[in-house]
């Protein structure tokens, strides 16, 4: 039986678990996924010893992220790209690293926008944590022309700016409206709407008609800024996809089996978000 799970501190929260285990049950896989807390003062030790604990591997969340991205002996583009692993897996006794964030994030908006980049050669992100830094990459595999980046702190967009070269510009938070017109994806990465707390308090109206919005929030399902959108006319992108499509590559490496995202799986999510699981 293959085994793996999803390695965090806390990690009761997780959602993984539901989306591998659907996913197990659907495809008629001998396997298990589970959640795994482990303290970041003991995770060095526990990524070095998947193999001796029988798991095929795992995926990594806050605030393991770093150090599983240090511990992997093959790390993949997207992971190098954004500093920070959420997919480990062993492949002939080594360590492979991945972040498919990135993927899960640029997937969802190809599916469910595929016209994006209709709306002009430049997107605005707003934030500069993790998902900030996998949605830049995405953009900029992507081939966009220009990445702008706003941060409540500046320095943080900075160093973002710094590390992924010229295509990517900073701009100021409090002048987020203007930075953002003529986005053809504008992309919230920030904490800010998240159970309805706080707002971003954006005047859409410099969006083009054209222009994409999507949110990296998916509790609420529909965040006030996705709501906003949507009352404008615009292309509201959720960010429960990005989760869904970035657990895809993980299943696959340690399964076999490329797994797909249904409507099916979107309720079982959509269920517990609501609290109706
Ligand atoms: P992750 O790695 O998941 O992206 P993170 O590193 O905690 O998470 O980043 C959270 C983002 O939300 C940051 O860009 C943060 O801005 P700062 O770098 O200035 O902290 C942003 N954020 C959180 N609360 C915010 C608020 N009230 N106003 C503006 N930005 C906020």
């Amino acid at each position: 039986m293959k085994r793996a799970g999803v390695v965090g501190w806390p990690i009761e929260h997780s959602r993984s678990p539901l989306i591998h285990g659907h996913w197990l049950k659907e495809y008629g896989i001998a396997g298990s996924y589970t959640k795994i807390a482990v303290a970041p003062e003991e995770a060095a030790d526990f990524f070095a010893s998947l193999a001796q604990r029988g798991l095929a591997g795992c995926n990594v969340t806050v605030p393991l992220k770093e150090i599983a991205f240090a511990a992997a002996e093959v790390k993949d583009p997207s992971a190098v790209a954004v500093g920070a692993a959420n997919t480990l897996w062993l492949d002939g006794g080594r360590l492979h690293a991945a972040n498919t964030d990135s993927f899960g994030f640029m997937r969802h908006l190809e599916l469910s926008a595929p016209q994006w980049r209709e709306g002009g050669d430049q997107v605005a992100i707003l934030g500069a944590g993790g998902a900030a830094r996998a949605i830049v990459h995405g953009f900029l595999e992507a081939g966009v022309a220009e990445v702008r980046v706003l941060n409540r702190t500046r320095a943080r967009a900075e160093a973002l700016a710094a590390h992924f070269g010229p295509r990517v510009t900073v701009h100021d938070w409090a002048a987020r409206d203007n930075a953002s017109a003529g986005a053809a994806v504008l992309v919230n990465t920030t904490t800010i709407g998240m159970k309805g707390v706080g707002s971003l308090g954006m005047d859409l109206s410099r969006l083009g008609p054209r222009a994409v919005v999507a949110d990296i929030v998916y509790v609420p399902l529909e965040t006030e800024l996705l709501a906003r959108a949507r009352a404008r006319g615009l292309t509201a992108v959720d960010g429960l996809g990005m989760l869904l499509h970035q657990a895809v590559p993980g299943f696959e490496r340690w399964f076999g089996v490329r797994p797909e995202v249904t409507p099916e799986l979107r309720d079982i999510i959509v269920a517990d978000i609501e609290g109706r699981a």
